[in-house]
This record gives C-alpha cells, structure tokens and sequence, in this order.
C-alpha cells in the first residue's frame, strides 16, 4: 500500500554506525552510499580547540589510543586508528575533526551535531565559524541532552536549529520545547516514550521529532505508521529499504 504520508528522513546515527566503525568519514561515506537523507555525530572539543567528532569522552573505546579528547591535541588525534577495533578493513580510519565532515558530506544532506562536551567560549567560537566556513547554519541541526547548552548558542545565534534529546517520558512532549525557554526546530526522545498522538501534536505546532535510536524491523516500521519526521538508525539501507515500497 502507497501512503500519502511524508516519508521520514532517513538519519544515519554516527554514520552508518551498524555496519562502519562509529563516528568516521568511512562511516558516513557508508551512510550516504545507502541513501541517508541526514547523518547524526557527536563532537568535544580538543585540547587545542577543534572540534573532533567522537562518542565517548575518551578515545579509548573507539581507538587504539587513551585519553581524554579534551587533554589531547588535534594533531595527536589524528595518529589514532579509529577503525581497526571495529574491523581490520576499516584499520587506519582516522578520527575525523568536524570540518572534515562538513567538506565531505555533501549541501543537501542534513547534519545533525550532538554536543556531547559542556558549553566553552571554545566550543562556541569554533562551531560558529564552520557553520559559516561551509554555508551550513540552515543545513546542521545541534542537538544535546544539556539544553543549557543549546540555550547559550541559541541565544547567540537566534537562526541556529536546535534539537531537544531527551530520555525522559511526559504526558505531552511539545510541553519539553515549551519549558526549554528558547526556540526549538526538533524534538529527539528515546524512540520507546513517544506516541503517535505526540508526534501528530509536535508536527501540527511545527516541531519534527527525531527519535534515536531505532533499529529493529519492527520498530522500524512503528516509527514509519506514527509518521515521525526522521528516524534515527545504525542502519540507514535497511529504512532505505522498507521506505521503497511505500
Ligand atoms: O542523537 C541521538 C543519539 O545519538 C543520542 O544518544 O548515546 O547515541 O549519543 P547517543
Ligand atoms: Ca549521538
């Protein structure tokens, strides 16, 4: 059956991170090959002030280094091998720095970039300046489970999209934008507490949802009937292919 439904966008978590060591070029490369509409990363800041697209606060799940991001330089990071853990093909894969991303990824797919650091001077300094470098203010949504961070880069930039992830349930999920303080473009609950009705309600006040992070079959094609707006996956060509029907 055709629906006339808006299709969700396909949101590749950290690339295509089912299939591709998490959070690499290599792994949105993969993404993209597989028809993503959208990627989704996490990024900390340096020790010398980049931006490095990452997880976890150390690399030492996803590399073949330790430390902390924020007590490693830039250039230090990049010796690391961020994919040999995941599978020997990938050995070599760098860790990419942000900007590294936003020259490979092309215009038309949406980034979204989830602050996992607090907010610095730093952090906000730099995301602004390669928001304007690659022309993407319009084309990156930020998103973090610390609004006060959101609020403090909103507050500077009024046009920057902002995502709300939250894990918590509540009667009614617009009501977390609403209380939020500032303007929000997409709510990002943990796909498991939000129901259709909720994602109705959002969309009709103008909010996307983008719930994280679903990959089952099944929970898939929940999310497609309760019309999310995007849905957040490790498998971008396994949506890819249960949207070709429809
Ligand atoms: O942005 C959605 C999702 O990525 C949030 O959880 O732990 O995968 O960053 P996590
Ligand atoms: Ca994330």
């Amino acid at each position: 059956m055709t629906s006339l439904q808006a299709k969700p966008l396909i949101i590749g978590h950290r690339g295509a991170a089912g299939e591709a060591p998490e959070n690499t070029l290599a792994s949105f490369a993969l993404a993209l090959r597989q028809g993503a509409d959208a990627i989704e990363l996490d990024i900390h800041v340096s020790a010398d002030g980049e931006l490095v697209v990452c997880h976890d606060a150390t690399v030492n799940r996803t590399t073949n280094g330790e430390g902390a991001i924020a007590e490693l330089t830039a250039a230090s990071l990049k010796r690391l091998d961020a994919g040999g853990w995941f599978a020997e093909r990938y050995a070599g894969e760098p860790v990419p720095l942000l900007e590294e991303v936003f020259s490979m990824v092309p215009a038309g797919i949406m980034i979204n970039v989830e602050i996992k650091c607090a907010y610095s001077p730093r952090l906000e300094e730099r995301l602004f300046e390669l928001l304007k470098q690659f022309d993407r203010l319009e084309g990156v949504v930020v998103s973090s489970f610390n609004h006060k961070v959101l609020q403090r880069l909103k507050r500077s930039e009024p046009r920057l999209r902002i995502g709300l992830l939250y894990s918590s349930n509540f009667a009614n999920h617009r009501k977390v934008a609403e209380v939020s303080g500032f303007e929000v473009y997409s709510l990002h609950p943990y796909y498991r507490l939000i129901s259709p009705e909720d994602v109705a309600d959002a969309a009709a006040h103008g909010l996307s949802v983008y719930p994280y992070t679903i990959n089952r079959q099944e929970d898939l094609l929940a999310a497609i009937e309760a019309g999310m707006s995007g849905i957040i996956t490790d498998y971008p060509g396994r949506l890819r292919e249960l949207l070709k029907s429809r």
